[in-house]
This record gives structure tokens, C-alpha cells and sequence, in this order.
């Protein structure tokens, strides 16, 4: 049950940081989204104009749970994941969660040019973005800081990272 799980807001840098960190480590890496994606045959902005936020939610926390059962998995969550049903206890129990955090400024900046694929900001302005983005984090905030580990996603060195995730699981031996 050694997983590593990543959280933080969108476009925080979980993908990137996941996908090196698995192969530094030689664990598989999953991309959630893309989990859902491929087990339910449709796109992430397909489920939600489909089916709705909550159903999306649903289906999160179930892919969640089936990846859970799977050892030596580096994961990167969606931005909300942590924040529905009991999703942080899951993974803070069967691994080791991070939470790369980003400053509103930072989010808003990756953001508006990556608004399109994700619903939830799609139709916002820069200016509507940010404003989102502080009082969502706001909230969010209280599920992210329940990770075991934080670490400063601007400017983000992998090779530390692998280094004390390392040195963590040697430590817990989860
Ligand atoms: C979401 C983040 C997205 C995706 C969905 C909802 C969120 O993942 O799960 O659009 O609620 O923050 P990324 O964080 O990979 O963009």
C-alpha cells in the first residue's frame, strides 16, 4: 500500500511532478482524470455537461477507491478530489499524501490559458478567475492542509521531492 498521492489546486503542477516522481521511483503513475476518462469512456468536460458535478464526484470517489487497492502508485488527483466524500482520510490512510501548493497570483496565471478543458472555470475572465480561485482555495485549503506533506509547487524541485518521499516511505513502511 505504498502510494503516493498528490493534491493541490488545478494546474498545480501534480501531472508533472507525478509523472517524474514515478519514474524516479520506478512506481506506475495514474493521472485520475485521465482513470476516469478511460474507464468511463467519455472526457472529463463530457461528464460534467452530461451528468453533473456530483455525478463526477461519484464517479471520482469510485475510481479513487479501485486505485487504492493497487500498490506502488504514484496518483495525481484532480484539484477537488480531496475535497469530497472522505477521500483525504482514504488516501491519508493507505500512503503518503502531498499537497503542492501555488499562490492565487501563480494559479490564476497558469490558468487562463488553460481554462478549456476544465469546467468549472471555463467561462470565467482573468479577472472572475482569480476571484474564484482565493475563495475556492479558501475552502479547499481546510482538505489540502490535511496532507501529510506540503511542498511549494513555484519552482518545484522533483529531485528533493523523490529524495524525502523516499525517506518517508523507508520511514513508515507503509
Ligand atoms: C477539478 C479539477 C480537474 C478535474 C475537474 C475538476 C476541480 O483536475 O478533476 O475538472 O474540481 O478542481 P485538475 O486539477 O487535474 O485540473
Amino acid at each position: 500500500m505504498t502510494n503516493i498521492y498528490l493534491i493541490g489546486y488545478m494546474a498545480s503542477g501534480k501531472s508533472t511532478a507525478g509523472q517524474k516522481l514515478a519514474n524516479k521511483l520506478n512506481y506506475k503513475f495514474i493521472d485520475l482524470d485521465k482513470f476516469i476518462e478511460s474507464e468511463y469512456g467519455k472526457t472529463i468536460p463530457q461528464i460534467f455537461a452530461e451528468k453533473g458535478e456530483s455525478e463526477f464526484r461519484a464517479y471520482e470517489h469510485n475510481m479513487l477507491k479501485k486505485i487504492i487497492e493497487m500498490n506502488n502508485v504514484v496518483i495525481a488527483c484532480g484539484g477537488g478530489t480531496p475535497c469530497f466524500y472522505n477521500n483525504i482520510d482514504l488516501m491519508n490512510n493507505t500512503g503518503v499524501t502531498v499537497y503542492i501548493k501555488m499562490s492565487v497570483d501563480a494559479l490564476t496565471s497558469r490558468l487562463k490559458t488553460a481554462k478549456e478543458e476544465r469546467p468549472l472555470i471555463k467561462n470565467k475572465t482573468e479577472e472572475e478567475l482569480k476571484k474564484f480561485i482565493a475563495r475556492q482555495l479558501e475552502i479547499r485549503e481546510d482538505f489540502y492542509h490535511k496532507a501529510q506533506y506540503l511542498v511549494k509547487g513555484k519552482d518545484l524541485n522533483v529531485d528533493e521531492l523523490v529524495e524525502f518521499i523516499k525517506s518517508q516511505i523507508e520511514t513508515k513502511k507503509v
